[in-house]
């Protein structure tokens, strides 16, 4: 019996849905802690491809409790229409929860997100623009609406009301935008609070009933520990925590829960949005892997900006979430490039850095400096067996495990479920 979290070990976009979706096989209920439909979890079954982006990945299984917990932001009208898509397309509901506790992202806090980047100009964040941040932001500052107001009328008016009087203020006197009505608000949540009220309830007790049962439990993040609101490259970061740590905080439970951490990383980097990316490529190796990996947004469709494996994040990863393995994916990718880098450390100044420094930010210069490996050529997208990997290839994967300490024991090649290595 074995509680994992599957946790992003880079900028976000590692393939967790997909390792997820694999690992959720042998779980018995699939979890969300943090972030909301900034993420974008593409997973292919039999040929299909599902696009999620609140919920678990577990859904795509019939018999698996698929739970958002408490940690997570919940934009009503694109869950409602993420559920229905999943209706639409056969997938059955029926093992659905969402806790009370949720925050809800409101129509102010898109538009609060959307005229924020504007304001900030040059020096914007690069954000999904779903409202995110504004909604993590009336949580803490304690003005925020969660998802068990939304179910009694009155008390949803009520701290609406409260939530207007400050946001219009804004809206207008900051933004110069047009303000927000109560009514107009309630009318249009009115037709999604009815879609969401049977699946909420009190999930941190669902999950600590589930554990006593000895049932397994997956925690799914979102996001990567770089987006990470503390271990990130803040500012450029989400407003949550998706690292290990946040899954605590996120659904309820202890840390006495969790027996694994599984980190997922690429073979090479991406990140979408703006921010410090020492190992980016801007040149053709970069639209290289960008063309081959398909690396654009599956939330915005932005291109993602890639770069090569960058190993003092890998450890900082491994370091802040206690991985306890790696799942290595788009390793097919980097097939066909002559030679491969790797960064090991940072150049800074006269300094060799071997560590990813805990404030990085753009202007200040750390110059990879990398190992480089020879590539392959083989198509490696269909083996399933490890021995059968291209001598270079595994070397390459056994230099990863060296440099960061940890074994790699899933390796993707593909995108469907069935495109992995297990060791
Ligand atoms: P926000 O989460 O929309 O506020 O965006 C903050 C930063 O996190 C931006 O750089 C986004 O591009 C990035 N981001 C948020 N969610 C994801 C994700 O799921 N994958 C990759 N990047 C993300």
């Amino acid at each position: 019996m074995s509680n994992k979290i599957v946790v992003g070990a880079q900028w976000g976009d590692e393939g967790k849905g997909k390792i997820t979706d694999m690992l959720a096989e042998t779980a018995d209920l699939v979890v969300r802690y943090g972030g909301g439909n900034n993420a974008g979890h593409t997973v292919i079954v039999d040929d299909e491809k599902f696009e999620l982006h609140l919920i678990p990945s577990g859904i795509l299984y019939e018999d698996k409790k698929s739970v958002l917990g408490g940690g997570v932001v919940i934009d009503p009208e694109a869950m409602v229409e993420e559920m229905e898509g999943l209706e639409d397309r056969g997938i059955s509901l029926a093992n659905l929860y969402i806790s009370e506790t949720a925050h809800v992202i409101m129509p102010y806090h898109r538009m609060i997100d959307a005229l924020e980047e504007k304001r900030k100009g040059d020096s914007k964040i690069g954000t999904t623009g779903k409202g995110i941040g504004p909604c993590y932001t009336d949580k803490t500052a304690r003005r925020g609406i969660r998802i068990a107001d939304l179910l009694d009328e009155g008390r949803f008016r009520a701290k609406l009301e409260k939530a207007l009087d400050y946001h219009n203020v804004l809206l207008e006197k900051v933004y110069d935008a047009k303000t927000l009505k109560v009514e107009e608000i309630i009318k249009q949540y009115q037709p999604y609070i009815e879609k969401l009220s049977p699946y909420v309830t009190n999930t941190s007790l669902l999950l600590n009933e589930a554990h006593k049962q000895n049932q397994k439990i997956f925690f799914e993040g979102a996001q990567g520990t770089l987006l990470d609101i503390d271990y990130g490259t803040y500012p450029f970061v989400t407003s949550s925590n998706p690292t290990a740590g946040g899954v605590c905080t996120g659904t309820g439970v202890g840390p006495t829960t969790i027996d694994d951490v599984i980190g997922v990383t690429k073979a090479y980097l991406t990140r979408v949005g703006a921010g410090p990316f020492p190992t980016e490529l801007d040149n053709e190796w970069g639209e290289y892997l960008r063309d081959k990996g398909h690396e654009f947004g599956v939330t915005t469709g932005r291109p993602r900006r890639c770069g090569w494996l960058d190993i003092p994040i890998l450890k900082h990863a491994v370091r802040v979430n206690g991985l306890t393995e790696i799942a290595l994916t788009k390793i097919d990718v980097l097939t066909g490039i002559e030679e491969i880098k790797v960064c090991t450390a940072y150049k800074h100044g006269e300094e060799i850095v071997e560590e990813f420094p805990p404030y990085l930010e753009s202007e200040i210069p750390y110059e990879p400096v990398y190992e480089k490996w020879p590539g392959w050529e083989e198509d490696i997208t269909g083996v399933r067996d490890y021995d059968q990997l291209p001598e270079n290839a595994k070397r390459y994967i056994e230099r990863i495990e060296e440099l960061i300490g940890i074994p790699a024991r899933i390796i993707s090649v593909g995108p469907g479920r069935k495109q992995a290595i297990r060791r």
